[in-house]
């Protein structure tokens, strides 16, 4: 079965709407795993690596590590295809109605998603939250 990422990022975490932005996720598809982590600066860079030296990268890099995002393993057939329609356009303001986008965006930056555009950045992206074998029973860390 066809797999994707999607991250909710800091400012959805921040304004608690993770449960209403699932809700709308397993009405769709399913969800194979969620991490709750904060990306580390290199991570961050390494991940946007496509987008160094556009304008928007630094302040792209800083917001993205400034807080907690909740990274979600999707399958579904076409999921990628399909989660990019659910999620809509980069700006809030050009997403089409109903959107996750236009629903919860605040602006370009804080558009409270992320999801992987093509089969093969799916599989690239999935790869920095999840890894086969790993022991889930470890993943949290109680402090
Ligand atoms: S582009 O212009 O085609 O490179 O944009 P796109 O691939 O759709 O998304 C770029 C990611 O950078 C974030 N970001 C911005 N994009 C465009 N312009 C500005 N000013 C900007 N600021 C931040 C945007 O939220 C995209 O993040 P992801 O996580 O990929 O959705």
């Amino acid at each position: 079965m066809e797999k994707t990422l999607l991250f909710i990022k800091p400012d959805g975490v921040k304004r608690k709407i993770v449960g209403e932005i699932f809700s709308i996720l397993e009405k769709n598809f399913t969800i194979e795993g969620i991490r709750m982590v904060r990306m580390d600066r290199t991570t961050a860079e390494k991940f946007y690596e496509m987008h160094t030296g556009k304008p928007f990268f630094e302040s792209l890099v800083e917001y993205i590590t400034s807080g907690t995002i909740v990274a979600v393993l999707l399958s579904g057939k076409n999921v990628v295809k399909r989660l990019r329609e659910i999620v809509g356009s980069t700006d809030p303001k050009k997403a089409k109605q109903g959107t996750l986008r236009n629903l919860y965006g605040i602006d370009i930056q804080k558009n409270t998603v992320h999801a992987s555009d093509s089969i093969k950045s799916a599989k690239r992206e999935i790869s920095f939250f999840f890894k086969k074998g790993k022991n889930e029973n470890i993943d949290i860390k109680l402090r």
